[in-house]
This record gives structure tokens, C-alpha cells and sequence, in this order.
């Protein structure tokens, strides 16, 4: 299938968002920005634009089929200027075939012709095809952010981000494949979490989590007691250790496909 990106706002191609019918496999579990995520698709596009920014879509080239999309605008912080990310998402039948990838790639692009190279938003360290995309593909750097809570008073795992085009973070080597077993914070019993007991906060360690999409998340916290509660729990022990995010990878443990994170010791992410 060949794929076609295209800047909304700059290209004079809104129509192609406004006029569609049925947003229900494009936008629906996007963590768009704070405030923008209460919003319905069409408010979303005005939302990025009132704030100066774009929306890159990806669409299927012949039938412009709409396949995906990734919202941007501009800001400033004591680095300067840098673009928000106002939400990905990958039409539900289509993920997995690199148009994440790619939507992200366009983004870079547009963000550098428009003097930056930084990208910042927030996700959950727990959605594990997002930190594919963004840390191990893109090299973004997570920084746990404390204190988050879902409405019912659960603490939600919560990282701010930032993706610099120009610096990515790139894979440390002190940790290798086969030590991830061994170094992990955190065993899992089936669907349920635990957090390993007697670790020495020394030397690289890993998180290791299952496949976890949003839905795959919100049905564990559904249906797992304490889901939520010990998964914050071990990245919290972790950061008051001083350790950070340093890298995000696949590996395979005891015959099982598995994701996990790297943290290490640096104050420097
Ligand atoms: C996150 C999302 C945008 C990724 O889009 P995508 O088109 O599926 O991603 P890609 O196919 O480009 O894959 C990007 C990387 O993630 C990995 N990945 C994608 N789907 C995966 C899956 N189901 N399991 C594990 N890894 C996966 C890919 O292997 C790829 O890494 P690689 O380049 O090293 O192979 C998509 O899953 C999505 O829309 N999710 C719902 C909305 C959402 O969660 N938005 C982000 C909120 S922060």
C-alpha cells in the first residue's frame, strides 16, 4: 500500500479531516495534549490550529483512505522554541506497518523547517507500543513525572518526553540481552505485577512489562488488583534511587515476547 503525507492547515487539505464521516478507527485513544484531549476530532483540528500548528495525515494515496495522524504546535520553554505533540494515532486496522513511524518522521521534518528540532509531550511509560515508537525507533528521552492520578485517586505511571531530531537518545551497552532477566525490578505471575524483593540499587536495571497497547492496559487495570498501584510503585522506588530512562527494547524471556526498560544511574536525562 502506498502511503501519501499531507499538512493539513499548510496544504489547504482540511476538508479531507472535516469531511469525514466516521472517525471511529482514527480517533479514539490518542493522548492528545492536556485540555485538547476532551475534544472531538473536528474541535482537535481547530484547537492546533488556533495555536499555529499542524496536522500531518497519512492517507492510503489512491482512495485517500485517512490512515493515521499526528497533531503539532508550537511553544516556548527556557530551551526555546519547541512543538508540542498534540496526540498520535494509527488507524486500528492499520498499525504495526510503520505509518507511526512515519507519521513521526514527517513530523520531524516539518518541526526542523520551522527552526526547532524538539518535540514535547507526555505518555505512560506502561504503553509499550508507544516507547517502541518513540524511544527505541525515535530516541526520545522519559522523565518520570510524580504524583499523577487517574480520576478515582490510582496513581498513573507518567512520563514527560521530549524527541530531539538533532540528539536522539541512543541504546546504552551496559546492559546486555541476556542479563534483562536477571536485572529486572519486576516479575510478572501471569498478568500480575511484582516487584522483586532484596534489589540493590547498583549498576544498570530493567523494567520488564508485557505487550501493552491502551486497551491492553485499560483491561489489566480493570481486572488486576493493585495493577496500577505496584507498577508505580517500582518506577517510584527506582527515580528515589536516582535512576532514569535510559533505552526501551524487545527481548524474549522464558519463551515469552517481552518489553522492557533500561534505567540507569543519570541525572543527565
Ligand atoms: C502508537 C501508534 C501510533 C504506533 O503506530 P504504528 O503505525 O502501529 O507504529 P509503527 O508500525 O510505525 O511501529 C513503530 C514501532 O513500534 C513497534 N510496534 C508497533 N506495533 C507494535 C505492537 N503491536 N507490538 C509491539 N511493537 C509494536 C514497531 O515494531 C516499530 O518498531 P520498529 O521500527 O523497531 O520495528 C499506534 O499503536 C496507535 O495509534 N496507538 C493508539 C493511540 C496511541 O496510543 N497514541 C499515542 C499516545 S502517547
Amino acid at each position: 500500500m502506498e502511503i501519501t503525507y499531507l499538512r493539513l492547515i499548510e496544504e489547504k487539505r482540511e476538508a479531507l479531516w472535516i469531511g469525514q464521516q466516521d472517525f471511529s478507527g482514527i480517533f479514539n485513544q490518542a493522548g492528545a495534549t492536556p485540555g485538547a484531549s476532551a475534544y472531538g476530532p473536528i474541535e482537535h483540528l481547530s484547537y492546533i490550529k488556533e495555536r499555529r500548528g499542524e496536522k500531518i495525515v497519512a492517507v492510503e494515496s489512491g482512495s485517500q483512505k485517512l490512515l493515521g495522524w499526528i497533531g503539532l504546535f508550537p511553544d516556548r520553554d527556557e530551551g526555546g522554541l519547541f512543538y508540542n505533540l498534540a496526540g498520535i494515532e494509527v488507524h486500528a486496522d492499520f498499525r504495526g506497518r510503520g505509518i507511526g513511524a512515519g507519521l513521526m518522521e514527517e513530523a520531524g521534518k516539518y518541526i526542523q523547517r520551522h527552526k526547532t528540532a524538539r518535540l514535547k509531550f507526555g505518555t505512560s511509560p506502561l504503553l509499550t507500543h508507544c516507547a517502541a515508537l518513540f524511544v527505541t525507533r525515535f530516541g526520545t528521552r522519559y522523565r518520570w513525572k510524580e504524583g499523577v492520578r487517574i480520576s478515582d485517586g490510582r496513581p498513573w505511571p507518567y512520563v514527560s518526553c521530549e524527541c530531539d531530531f538533532d540528539d536522539p537518545l541512543f541504546k546504552p551497552l551496559d546492559l546486555r540481552d541476556e542479563e534483562v532477566g536477571r536485572r529486572s525490578v519486576l516479575d510478572w505471575e501471569g498478568s500480575k505485577p511484582a516487584a522483586r524483593k532484596g534489589i540493590v540499587f547498583s549498576g544498570p536495571l530493567a523494567v520488564v512489562l508485557p505487550s501493552l497497547s491502551a486497551l491492553e492496559l485499560a483491561e489489566a487495570v480493570g481486572s488486576e488488583t493493585g495493577f496500577l498501584e505496584t507498577l508505580y510503585s517500582v518506577f517510584e522506588s527506582l527515580v528515589m534511587h536516582g535512576y532514569g530512562f535510559a533505552w526501551f527494547d524487545r527481548t524474549v524471556l522464558a519463551g515469552v515476547p517481552r518489553f522492557y526498560y533500561v534505567m540507569n544511574r543519570l541525572m543527565a536525562l
